[in-house]
């Protein structure tokens, strides 16, 4: 008797990229007749979409693999997406005796025949191929939120930061055809979403790798603008040195794109840079940040930074210290840098003392916490405009976003839920802004 699988339950570790590509394998299952549950417990197919991006994220996975061998109930076929599938490929499998598939994040669209051929054959399965094909049936995607979506633009990397597996689990970059682009995102306003969030890994690269597409990141933002109703574009992420001045003017005079950048800088020592091959000098890095503010006044900046890469001097990483002080960005993840296997930074010695990376994390986040705290400050008083999301874990109190990716808590009725509200903002605790509403736009 072969086996027939009823649900799913897909599990998703790491970035936006990964949601996206979860909720893109669950609009595959569900047209393979599968039903999504909210309990891994009751699920005969269970998906682990994974994450290598750094050590912490990869030990989870592995010790939560680990676990579901010992105690699994018979007949759950068990599968591995994501960036450590491409890391680890068969050693999974062979680690994992009750693993049943491994598929690379290039294989999304391979998912279903790849389960079909576990149930066939009852043997374990690999599927992973380094290069992006364009394939997938975005349409079918299957979306946690109603208001807010994430379309993908370009998929992989092509800049070879000397610590980033990034490269190597999602191979190189490759560019979506612009009409793919719009008619999804014509799709989702038609459905009522209201905010689209672009995303790539670099996605000011987008259009590069098809250069008689004659679309570049700020035309593809020109061609998304005239999508009626749309209230919203947002993008993520850009690397600095690919941030042109075509889209300084596209933030600046298309309505629905918000202004918010979220560019990495990753250090403030030229040196370190350099040994990232971030391929710009923090001065660059300055100039791209001045040009910005000047082009547009009320943009809110977002940043990646890691502590601790190899070699890292106190001295250096006080550079990293002002560079944030002087730039003040509105939001900043911090991290503590973890040697990657197949990097080049791996062949270098992870020098720094775990107890100096958890220091200089620390003061980062300190100097953070008082920036923001200063923004949200300032901002008491003002009238924010916010896209209402969902009701805050209280079950009475709204949430939502305003344009520059600041989260508001107010009260208010419950047909709020996917439109846009002023909020006046008259405190905050915690990061959050709390407001009055006031109404809508
Ligand atoms: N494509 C994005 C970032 C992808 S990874 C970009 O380049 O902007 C997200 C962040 O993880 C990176 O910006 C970097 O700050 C951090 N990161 C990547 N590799 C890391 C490592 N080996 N150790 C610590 N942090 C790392
Ligand atoms: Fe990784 Fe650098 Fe590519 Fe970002 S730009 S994904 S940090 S290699
Ligand atoms: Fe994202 Fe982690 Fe892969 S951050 S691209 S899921 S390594």
């Amino acid at each position: 008797m072969t086996q027939t699988l009823k649900t799913f339950f897909i599990r998703t570790y790491g970035c936006q990229m990964n949601e996206l590509d979860s909720e893109i394998m669950s609009g595959q299952l569900i047209k393979k007749g599968l039903k999504s549950v909210d309990d891994e417990e009751m699920a005969d197919l269970i998906i682990f979409n994974t994450c290598a991006i750094r050590d912490l994220a990869e030990r989870k996975v592995m010790g939560k693999l680990g676990l579901m061998g010992r105690g699994s109930k018979k007949n759950v076929v068990i599968g591995v997406a994501g960036c450590m599938a491409m890391a680890k490929k068969n050693a999974l499998l062979e680690k994992f005796s009750h693993l049943d598939f491994v598929i690379g994040t290039n294989n999304i669209t391979d998912l279903s025949h790849v389960i079909d051929e576990v149930i066939e054959t009852k043997r374990q399965v690999l599927k992973i191929d380094s290069r992006f094909e364009e394939n997938l049936d975005y349409l079918a995607t299957q979306r946690q939120s109603k208001i807010k979506a994430h379309v993908s633009i370009i998929r992989g990397c092509n800049k070879f930061c000397t610590y980033c597996v990034v490269p190597y689990t999602r191979g190189c970059e490759v560019s979506r055809p612009p009409e793919s682009i719009i008619e999804e995102c014509q799709s989702l306003v038609d459905r009522g979403y209201k905010e689209i969030t672009l995303l790539g890994q670099n996605v000011n690269s987008y259009g590069n790798d098809q250069p008689e597409w004659n679309c570049r990141f700020h035309d593809l933002l020109y061609r998304l603008n005239s999508i009626r109703g749309l209230e919203r574009i947002r993008f993520m992420t850009s690397h600095p040195v690919d941030i042109t001045i075509e889209l300084m003017h596209a933030i600046r005079d298309l309505p629905s794109i918000c202004e918010f950048v979220h560019f990495p800088m990753q250090a403030g020592s030229n040196a370190i840079l350099n040994k990232m091959h971030r391929i710009y000098t923090i001065e660059q890095y300055f100039e791209k940040v001045a040009m910005l503010r000047e082009i547009v006044p009320n943009v809110s900046l977002g940043t990646d930074i890691i502590v601790g890469f190899p070699t890292e001097t106190n001295a250096q990483f006080e550079e990293t210290y002002e560079a944030m002080k002087k730039i003040r960005f509105s939001l900043s993840f911090i991290f503590a840098y973890s040697p990657r296997k197949g990097t080049p930074a791996k062949r270098w010695k992870d020098d720094i003392p775990n107890a100096v990376k958890e220091e200089r994390l620390h003061r980062l986040l300190e100097l953070q916490n008082q920036i923001t705290n200063a923004e949200l400050q300032q901002m008491l008083g003002q009238n924010l405009e916010v896209l209402v999301e969902k009701f805050n874990k209280d079950g009475k109190t709204l949430k939502g976003r305003t344009r520059c990716w600041k989260k508001v808590i107010f009260e208010g009725p419950a047909n709020c839920i996917g439109t846009l509200q002023q909020v006046r903002a008259h405190s905050f605790s915690y990061q959050t802004m709390l407001g009055t509403l006031e109404g809508s736009k």
